[in-house]
C-alpha cells in the first residue's frame, strides 16, 4: 500500500507537502487514515469530482459574516494546487473582510506553513521557545506550555486586544491560526475592524490620534510583573531600543486608516509615562471596541483563521476551563513598515 501511495503521488506530480508517509508503516493508524483521505481527495480532483477544478478550485465560496468584519470561505483545499486567480481572490477576501475563516482544512504543521505561504513570505516568531520542531516559521500557542521555571504559560493574562510583533520594524501582514485542540466551550479568537472603529470616532479625536507615536518594546515596563519571565529575560538580554510606530496606520493596499497597537508592548506614547500609556490605551479600547466591529471565531476542527493585521486587533478568548487544552498553530506573513 505504501508503495502504491508513493507511486501515485509521484506519478501524478502531486506535491506531497508535509505528510510523512514513512510513518504509515509504523502502525500510526491516524496518520494512515489521513494519508488515504488525502489520496482520495487528490484523486477526486483529478477525476473531476463535482465542485472542484483540477487546478483553480473555482467553486469556492466567500460568505460575509458581518457588515464590518468576517467572512467564511468554503470549497477550497489549500493542500492542493491553487492557481494565481484563486490565490488573489483569497488574499483580497482577507483584506476586504479583515478576518476570514477557511473551513475544512486538514493540516500538518508543514502543510499549514505551505498554505500560509500562498499569501506571502513567512515571518519568524520572536518567541523561539514554542516553535514546531524543524519548522521555525510555525509556532504553537498552547495553554499547557510551561515557561523555563516550570510555570504554566500566562495565556489568560495576555488575552487582551493586540496586534502581533509591534516591536519589530516590519510587523506581520497576516496572522494565520489553525486549532489543533479546542476546549469544549469558549476559547474563541476575536478580531476587531480597527478601521471601522477609527472612522466611527469624531473628527477631532481622529486628528488627535493621527499625530500620536507609540514606542514599542517586547514587554512594557508597566507589565513586567505579569509578563512571561522568559520574554522579560530575553528583552533584557537583547537590549533593543524601542521601535517607534504611528498609533494610527494607513493600510498600504486600501489607503484606509486603523488604530494599531499592542498594549502589552507599548512602552510609551509621546510624552506619557509607561503607566499613563497603559491607562490611555485601556480607556481607548473601552471607548472604541464595539460589538458591530467585532467577530468572535468559535473554533471548529479544520478551521484556518486569517487576520489582516494592518486593519485589525485580535485577542484570544480566556472564557474556557483552563484544565482543558487550547492549542493552535500560528504563523505570520511579512508585512510593511507601518506609516
Ligand atoms: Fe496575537
Amino acid at each position: 500500500m505504501l508503495y502504491a501511495i508513493k507511486t501515485l503521488a509521484s506519478a501524478d506530480g502531486f506535491r506531497w507537502r508535509g505528510v510523512n508517509i514513512l510513518n504509515v508503516g509504523q502502525g500510526n493508524l491516524n496518520l494512515c487514515h489521513r494519508v488515504l483521505w488525502q489520496m482520495v481527495r487528490v484523486m477526486n480532483v483529478q477525476l473531476g469530482a463535482p465542485g472542484q477544478g483540477a487546478v483553480g478550485q473555482p467553486s469556492f465560496k466567500i460568505t460575509p459574516i458581518k457588515e464590518h468584519i468576517g467572512a467564511e470561505i468554503t470549497g477550497v483545499d489549500l493542500t492542493l494546487p491553487v492557481d494565481a486567480a484563486t490565490r488573489r481572490a483569497l488574499y483580497d477576501a482577507v483584506v476586504d473582510h479583515v478576518a476570514v475563516v477557511i473551513r475544512d482544512q486538514v493540516f500538518e504543521p508543514q502543510t499549514f506553513a505551505a498554505a500560509a505561504e500562498l499569501f506571502g513570505t513567512l515571518m519568524a516568531d520572536q518567541i523561539k521557545t514554542n516553535l514546531v520542531d524543524g519548522l521555525p516559521m510555525v509556532s504553537i500557542l498552547d495553554n499547557f506550555h510551561k515557561d523555563s521555571k516550570g510555570a504554566q504559560a500566562i495565556v489568560h493574562k495576555n488575552g487582551t486586544w493586540h496586534t502581533d510583533h509591534t516591536n519589530k520594524e516590519i510587523p506581520p501582514c497576516f496572522t494565520f491560526l489553525h486549532a489543533v485542540e479546542i476546549p469544549e466551550q469558549g476559547g474563541g479568537t476575536s478580531a476587531v475592524n480597527m478601521n471601522a472603529a477609527y472612522e466611527a470616532l469624531p473628527r477631532e479625536t481622529r486628528a488627535k490620534l493621527d499625530k500620536m507615536k507609540t514606542a514599542n518594546v517586547r514587554v512594557s515596563s508597566a507589565r513586567l510583573a505579569i509578563a512571561n519571565p522568559d520574554s522579560v529575560a530575553e528583552q533584557d538580554q537583547l537590549g533593543e531600543p524601542p521601535m517607534i510606530h504611528p498609533l494610527v496606520r494607513t493600510h498600504p493596499e486600501r489607503g484606509t486608516k486603523a488604530i494599531w497597537f499592542h498594549k502589552g508592548k507599548t512602552e510609551t506614547i509621546d510624552d506619557m509615562d509607561p503607566h499613563e500609556t497603559q491607562e490611555f490605551l485601556a480607556e481607548l479600547l473601552e471607548d472604541i471596541i464595539k460589538p458591530e466591529f467585532t467577530y468572535t471565531h468559535n473554533w471548529r476542527r479544520g478551521d484556518l483563521l486569517i487576520i489582516d493585521n494592518r486593519s485589525a486587533l485580535h485577542k484570544a478568548g480566556s472564557d474556557y476551563d483552563p484544565s482543558q487544552q487550547r492549542k493552535l498553530y500560528r504563523t505570520m506573513t511579512l508585512g510593511e513598515r507601518p506609516y
